[in-house]
């Protein structure tokens, strides 16, 4: 399949170290319910799964964001618990609940179960892909997504959302085994779905390992990072149109093992507000002309509660954060992906967005100027 040509290259330049004119920018969770046309387009589907299934309606919400704010990425409109809901755990969003899980994975003969899900199963997010792909028609990349390993099994065993995440860790303390064996299959499933996503027209990938950091320092390696790994290892190299697919990995809380993350295949680590973007460039930015990793991140999502004069400063702080620009056009270098540090909140004004990307063009343009 053909699609037009991308007009704004600018985030795929930056995940692949390469100058740009300015910081990229876009935003974890832009489409969403902070947004009245989006809370439109959902009242009239119905549920989230009867917005994310249909890919009408998938197309027109992952625009929506686009229409009103001069972001340089489109995030596909879906969400990491469809693996293990073409899994059959039977994935519903009760109204102000979240995410539940009708079959809970607690008990061996449940983990004995689970498998690579048949892909004709989540035929409907392929289909999206290449949809909003069509409907883009160039204008910015399309990015595909994915859970974690790691993070996917926090929902399979709890069942749902948790502040504690006591049965997913008692099963990991307990029967180690058996955590090994689901994250094994989910590595394998998302391997498969990612790489179907690259086939549809996806032009970057990210894993979300939103809850990676909620492990000890001891047990990270083994039960996230080692899967993620997994997942990166099978993944194709070149896009539908011939390019390679830059893959972004977020560990929420993960800024502590930076050391270790280096050693990921991929282009990007993505960073929460914890992280100093300066001292993560020194970590794992390289230098000019030599290898390393684009960073991304980090601004805490709720200073888009504070008045645009705030937002600014805040914006302008990142970016200073990171440091200089990396500017030479002929060699890779370390570069920045401006986002906030985890998703927007529900409750942000749509105003204030208008505030945050104003500031980052034009701040970041200027300190390319000197
Ligand atoms: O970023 C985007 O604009 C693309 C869409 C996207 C959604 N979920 C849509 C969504 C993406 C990338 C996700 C990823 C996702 N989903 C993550 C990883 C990112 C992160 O936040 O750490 C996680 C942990 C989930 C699981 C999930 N999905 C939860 C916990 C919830 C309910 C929480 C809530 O905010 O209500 C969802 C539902 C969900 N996924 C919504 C959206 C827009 C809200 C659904 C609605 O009621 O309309």
């Amino acid at each position: 399949m053909t699609y037009p040509t991308l007009q704004n290259d600018c985030f795929l330049r930056a995940c692949r170290r390469q100058a740009t004119d300015y910081t990229p920018l876009w935003m974890m969770r832009q489409a969403g319910r902070y947004l009245p046309e989006y809370r439109e387009t959902r009242a009239r589907a119905g549920s989230f799964m009867d917005l994310a299934t249909n890919v009408d309606y998938a197309t027109e919400v992952t625009l929506q964001p686009l229409q009103r704010y001069a972001l340089d990425a489109a995030i596909l409109f879906s969400d990491i618990l469809t693996v293990p809901d073409a899994m059959g755990l039977g994935l519903s969003f009760a109204q102000g609940e979240g995410p539940r899980f009708a079959h809970a994975v607690r008990d061996e003969a449940a983990v004995a179960r689970l498998a690579v899900p048949d892909l004709e199963r989540l035929r409907y997010v392929f289909d999206a892909v290449s949809s909003i792909r069509r409907a883009l028609d160039g204008r910015v990349p399309l990015i595909g997504f994915a859970g974690s390993p790691w993070t996917l099994a926090c929902y399979m065993v709890e069942g749902g959302s948790s502040s504690d995440y006591r049965q997913v860790k008692s099963l990991m303390y307990a029967r180690p085994d058996l955590m090994h064996r689901i994250l094994a299959v989910n590595a394998d499933a998302v391997a498969a779905y990612l790489n179907a996503q690259i086939e549809a027209g996806a032009q970057a990938l990210m894993l979300f390992d939103s809850w990676g950091g909620v492990l000890a320092d001891s047990h990270f390696r083994a039960f996230s990072l080692h899967y993620t790994a997994r997942v990166l290892a099978q993944l194709r190299r070149v896009g539908t149109d011939g390019q390679d697919v830059p893959r972004i990995v977020f560990t929420k809380g993960g800024a502590i093992w930076l050391d270790v993350m280096r050693s990921l295949d991929c282009e990007v680590l993505g960073l929460d507000w914890t992280a100093h973007l300066g001292r993560a460039r020194q970590q794992v930015g390289g230098v000019v002309g030599g290898a390393g990793k684009a960073v991304q991140g980090n601004l805490d999502p709720n200073v888009l509660f504070a008045p645009p004069a705030i937002i600014e400063a805040e914006a302008r702080r990142v970016l200073e954060d990171f440091g200089t620009p990396h500017t030479d056009a002929r060699v890779p270098g370390p570069t920045h992906i401006f986002n906030l540090g985890h998703g927007i909140n529900q409750f942000t004004p749509p105003e204030h967005v208008y505030a945050l990307v104003e500031a980052v063009h034009s701040h970041s343009r200027a300190m390319r100027r000197g």
